[in-house]
């Protein structure tokens, strides 16, 4: 059971980006800061419906003598084989910096190009927990999503085709010089993508708050990150120009984030990595996907801590702790219903007889089970799987 002292007890690390600039119209000032670090070459790392929507930020950094060296754009969640194509390019020019200006897939592929171009290292080599050994190139994040917080995160993801699975770097290296998070660069982003997005962000918010690491130092970024986001999402997935809402949703994304690093996820993102790496649904389709049944399983551990978190998504307070928190999560359900993210493994086409390799697929993502707040074993997995179909 959870408990203040307990939280006490437990060892905190944050380890931020030293400049994280928030604000309407704020991308622009990235080109006076990678001028100042002496970065005359940078590669651009986005994506294809982001290029058109960011002349500003390529005038300014035309303005401060910063030349651009366009990446292949990063249009997918990134496998190991488009990260590859984009660290080809990044070798073949001589580049001072790294600048990402797009979703989390955008953004981990830059983390991993400014890590690796000069590294000897390769990426099976440094899949895991601090096996990077440093990053030269200068590195600044733009979020165009709200989002993953992968801007303010030392994660990186990237789907290994050998074995269909999605695997992570965690590494102080991957922390950047500097986020520039402009909620003005999310208005383009098209409803259903902004609804998966918003509830990673959510996600990453409650995973950390009901979390076996969950710390006071990060619990007040988790808990109005689940304030923000749940009052604002279907606000902006209605009215994707509602520059309130969306600024607010770029806030608890960069929440969010900012839990990623000291506590991070658990047995939702492990269970929905095999539906990203085999079946390719979006990231933020499978977390919304599993988010509720997770929650009914991990319940009976830390009812207070979900009946906190039910009362942060806005519910009526109810008779005992155990019905507050069930009313929390009735209420991402039908937070998500209403976005028109898919509620069943069923509806996202994945064939029932797919679930055992699933559940093995999700053991293996141990970096993410040890936080959660019950041990999660392959029959318990298949059943949450099952749960959800
Ligand atoms: N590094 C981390 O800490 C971290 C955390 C969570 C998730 N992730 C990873 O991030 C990836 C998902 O990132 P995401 O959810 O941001 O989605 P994404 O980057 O894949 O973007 C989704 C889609 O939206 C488009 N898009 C992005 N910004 C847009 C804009 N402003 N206007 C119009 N279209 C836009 C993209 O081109 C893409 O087609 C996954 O691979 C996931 O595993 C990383
Ligand atoms: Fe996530």
């Amino acid at each position: 059971m959870l408990d203040v002292f307990h939280f006490f007890m437990n060892t905190v690390t944050l380890l931020q980006p030293p400049r994280i600039v928030f604000g309407n119209g704020c991308a622009p000032q990235c080109a006076e800061f990678l001028a100042q670090r002496g970065v005359g070459r940078v590669l651009l790392v986005s994506s294809t419906p982001v290029l058109p929507t960011i002349g500003g930020i390529k005038d300014a950094l035309q303005k401060a003598n910063v030349t651009i060296v366009q990446a292949p754009p990063v249009d997918r969640e990134p496998t190991r084989a488009m990260f590859e194509e984009v660290l080809k390019a990044a070798r073949a020019e001589k580049i001072e910096g790294v600048l990402a200006i797009g979703g989390g897939s955008a953004i981990d592929v830059a983390k991993l190009v400014a890590a690796l171009t000069h590294g000897k290292q390769t990426v099976p080599e440094v899949f895991g927990i601090n096996l990077l050994q440093g990053r030269e190139l200068p590195l600044v994040c733009l979020p165009t999503t709200s989002g993953t917080g992968a801007e303010v995160s030392p994660n990186a993801i990237l789907l290994d085709e050998t074995d269909e699975l999605k695997k992570g770097v965690v590494s102080p290296h991957l922390v950047a010089d500097a986020a520039f998070v402009d909620p003005l660069l999310t208005l383009s982003v098209p409803p259903a993508v902004t609804a998966a997005t918003g509830l990673d962000a959510l996600t990453h918010c409650i995973e950390a708050y009901a979390n076996k690491f969950a710390h006071p130092v990060v619990d007040v970024y988790a808990l109005q990150g689940i304030k923000v986001i749940s009052a604002n999402l279907l606000r902006a997935v209605r009215n994707g120009s509602d520059t309130e809402a969306r600024a607010q949703l770029s806030l608890g994304s960069l929440y969010g984030g900012l839990c990623l690093g000291p506590v991070n996820t658990a047995a939702v993102h492990a269970l929905s990595y095999p539906l990203g790496g085999r079946f390719h649904i979006a990231h933020g389709v499978s977390n919304a996907v599993l988010l509720p049944n997770v929650i009914r399983f991990n319940l009976p551990a830390a009812p207070e801590r979900y009946a906190e978190i039910a009362l942060a998504l806005g519910v009526t307070p109810g008779n005992s702790v155990q019905q507050t928190a069930e009313r929390g999560v009735q209420m991402l359900a039908e937070l998500s219903r209403a976005c028109g993210v898919p509620q069943k493994l069923s509806e996202l086409k994945i064939p029932r007889e797919a679930i055992p390799a699933m559940a093995k697929a999700a053991m293996q993502v141990t970096r993410l089970l040890k936080n959660n707040l019950r041990p999660v074993t392959e029959a318990d997995a298949v059943k949450i799987y099952e749960a959800t179909y």
